[in-house]
C-alpha cells in the first residue's frame, strides 16, 4: 500500500499555547510563519503527553512478531516490526487513537495532529545511520532522547551501544505502544542471544554483533538456536529495558512532562529525524531542544530539503533556528540524489 501525505482536513483552534510562549492557530504570525503560505494547519488539539511504562508481560507483544533487519557497515543490526506485516495485522492490534484505520482509509502518511508518520522508518533516519557509522560515535554512558522516534532505530542503536539512558518520544500513543517498545523489545532479545553465546566479558556493556552481516527473519528459523528458546528470557526485567523511557504526545506537553522528573534529563545527544515538515511545530519543537539538551551537548537532525505539499524544510528551520538565536548549525552531510536529504548539527552557541 502506498501513502501520501495529506493535510486537506478542515483547521480547527488548538486550545493551547506552545511551550515558546508563542500561540497556536491564534491567526498571529511572526516574521517567520508569513514565509510559509503553503503551511498545513493542525487538525485539532494536540495530544497530551503520558509516559508509558514497559508492559509487565511484555512477551505478548512479540508474539509471531515478523521482523526485518537493517545492518549498516559496522553498526550492531537493528531489529524492527516489518512494515508491510505490521499494515495488515492492524485491524487486530490495541488502538486506542485509532490511527491505524484512518492511516489506512486516508492512505496518508500523516494527519496532521491526528497521526504525524511514526509508523514507518523514514529515509533519513537511515542517511544519519551511515552519518554514525562513519563518526564512529560510541554513545557509551551516555543520555539520548530519540525525539519524534516512530520504529525508535536511532535510540535503539544508541541502546545498545552502551547509552546510559535512552529516552523514546512518539506523538502517538500507538506508535510507542505497538511500535517503538515492542521494538526495543526484539533488540533486548538480541543482546541475550549474545550475551549467551559468546560473549560474557562483554556482559552490560550494551555493545553486541558487530560482524556487520545481516540476518534476516528467515534465517534467524534456520539458526540451530531457535527463536522460540531465545524468547524464553523474562524480557520485562531485561537490564537494557530499565534504561528506556518512553513518552507519547505532542511536543508542547511532552516537555513539562519531562521536565517534571527528578532529577531532570539532560541529553548528551537528541536525536530527531524527519521532524520539520510542518513550520507550526517549530517554536515547541526548538523549545524541547533548547530545554532538554545538555551544554557541551549534540542534536543529530537528518530531514529533507523540501515537504512538498507541508511546507516545511530545512532552508525554514535553518531560519527559524537563526532568530532565535540559541543554537549554531552546522551541515554534517548534504545528499544529491533526487529529493535532497541533509543531516544538520546544532549545538548550543558559545557564550561572547
Ligand atoms: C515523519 S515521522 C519520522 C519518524 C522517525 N523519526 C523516522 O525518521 O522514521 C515524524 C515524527 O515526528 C514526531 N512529531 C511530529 N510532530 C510532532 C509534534 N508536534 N509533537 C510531537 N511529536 C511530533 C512524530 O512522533 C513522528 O513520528
Amino acid at each position: 500500500m502506498s501513502f501520501c501525505f495529506n493535510f486537506d482536513l478542515p483547521a480547527q483552534t488548538a486550545a493551547s499555547d506552545d511551550v515558546d510562549g508563542n500561540e497556536r492557530q491564534t491567526g498571529k504570525k511572526n516574521s517567520y510563519s508569513k514565509c510559509t503560505e503553503d503551511s498545513p494547519k493542525l487538525a485539532g488539539p494536540v495530544k497530551e503527553a503520558e509516559e508509558h511504562l514497559p508492559p509487565r508481560d511484555p512477551q505478548f507483544l512479540l508474539t509471531d512478531a515478523v521482523f526485518e533487519t537493517v545492518t549498516v557497515g559496522t553498526l550492531p543490526p537493528l531489529h524492527f516490526l516489518n512494515e508491510t506485516i505490521f499494515e495488515r495485522t492492524a485491524l487486530e492490534r490495541d488502538d486506542r487513537e485509532k490511527i491505524l484505520s484512518r492511516r489506512a482509509e486516508q492512505r496518508s502518511d500523516l494527519i496532521s495532529g491526528v497521526y504525524e508518520g511514526g509508523l514507518k522508518v523514514w529515509e533519513c533516519t537511515y542517511d544519519l545511520l551511515e552519518l554514525i557509522e562513519k563518526d564512529g560515535e560510541t554513545f557509551r554512558g551516555k543520555a539520548v532522547l530519540d525525539l519524534g522516534c516512530g520504529a525508535g532505530l536511532l535510540g535503539i542503536l544508541a541502546l545498545k551501544r552502551g547509552a546510559g539512558q535512552v529516552h523514546f518520544q512518539d506523538y502517538n500513543s500507538t506508535v510507542v505502544q505497538q511500535l517503538t517498545v515492542p521494538n526495543v523489545l526484539l533488540n533486548c532479545q538480541e543482546d541475550d542471544e549474545v550475551d549467551s553465546e559468546d560473549d560474557k566479558n562483554r556482559e552490560g556493556e550494551g555493545k553486541i554483533l558487530e560482524d556487520g552481516r545481516e540476518k534476516s527473519g528467515k534465517e534467524e528459523e534456520n539458526d540451530s538456536n531457535p527463536p522460540s528458546k531465545k524468547r524464553a528470557v523474562d524480557l520485562s526485567q531485561h537490564p537494557s529495558l530499565s534504561r528506556c523511557h518512553f513518552f507519547s504526545g505532542d511536543w508542547s506537553t511532552f516537555l513539562p512532562l519531562v521536565l517534571k522528573t527528578q532529577p531532570q534529563p539532560k541529553f548528551d545527544i537528541i536525536f530527531t529525524s524527519e521532524t520539520i515538515y510542518n513550520p507550526e511545530y517549530y517554536p515547541a519543537l526548538h523549545e524541547t531542544l533548547h530545554k532538554l539538551l545538555a551544554p557541551g551537548g549534540l542534536v543529530y537532525l537528518a530531514t529533507k530539503a523540501h515537504y512538498f505539499g507541508v511546507g516545511g524544510g530545512l532552508h525554514l528551520f535553518e531560519t527559524f533556528v537563526e532568530q532565535r538565536g540559541i543554537f549554531s548549525l552546522d551541515r554534517l552531510w548534504d545528499g544529491e540524489e533526487g529529493l535532497q536529504r541533509h543531516v544538520v548539527a546544532l549545538r548550543f552557541k558559545k557564550q561572547t
